[in-house]
């Protein structure tokens, strides 16, 4: 199958991904009504996202901890414990404090392969006003997984649970 064929695929008709993301954002608002935990809303967020979002093999969570990214919740196969900032896409959002998307992680100098499988990787910083807290970082086994649309609808799953 082509790139573009296999993320065709994973692409929905015009503006139902903007929908997806929207009824995402709701179910993620309604399960942290009352919960203040950051740990158990992540977690459940990553539950979200990894059985809402077709093509992903990993969808989870790391925390800045004394200067570097540590492994939070997450599904998918085991994955790096520590990321120093300025490392890999994750560490290199983190220091930005910007979103990034990579169509091909073989292109992206310093990427670091949790998963061998992984094509394609977004990373999205978890931002309370100016500070960092972590990121939420998806991959996809698919080239080209992720489009502008996702980035805005993982930014705003982000911004939810930082509301928490
Ligand atoms: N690929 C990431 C590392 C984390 S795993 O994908 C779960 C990176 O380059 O930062």
């Amino acid at each position: 199958m082509t790139h573009a064929a296999a993320s065709q695929n994973l692409s929905h008709p015009a503006g139902d991904k903007k929908e997806l993301y929207a009824e995402l954002a709701r179910q993620a608002a309604g399960l942290f009504e009352g919960e203040r935990d950051l740990i158990a809303n992540a977690a459940n967020l990553s539950s979200l996202i990894a059985t809402s979002l077709p093509g992903l093999n990993w969808a989870g969570f790391y925390f800045l901890k004394e200067g570097e990214l540590v492994l939070g919740p997450f599904q998918g196969k085991p994955a790096c414990v520590r990321i120093a900032l300025g490392k890999g896409v994750c560490g290199t959002a983190a220091l930005r404090k910007s979103a990034i998307r990579v169509d091909d992680v073989d292109t992206f100098p310093g990427h670091i392969a949790c998963d061998a499988e992984s094509r394609s990787e977004v990373v999205i910083p978890l931002l309370r006003g100016n500070d960092l807290i972590g990121v939420l970082d998806l991959d996809s086994s698919h080239r080209g997984r992720f489009d502008d649309e996702d980035v805005a609808g993982l930014t705003e799953l982000a911004t939810v649970l930082m509301r928490t």
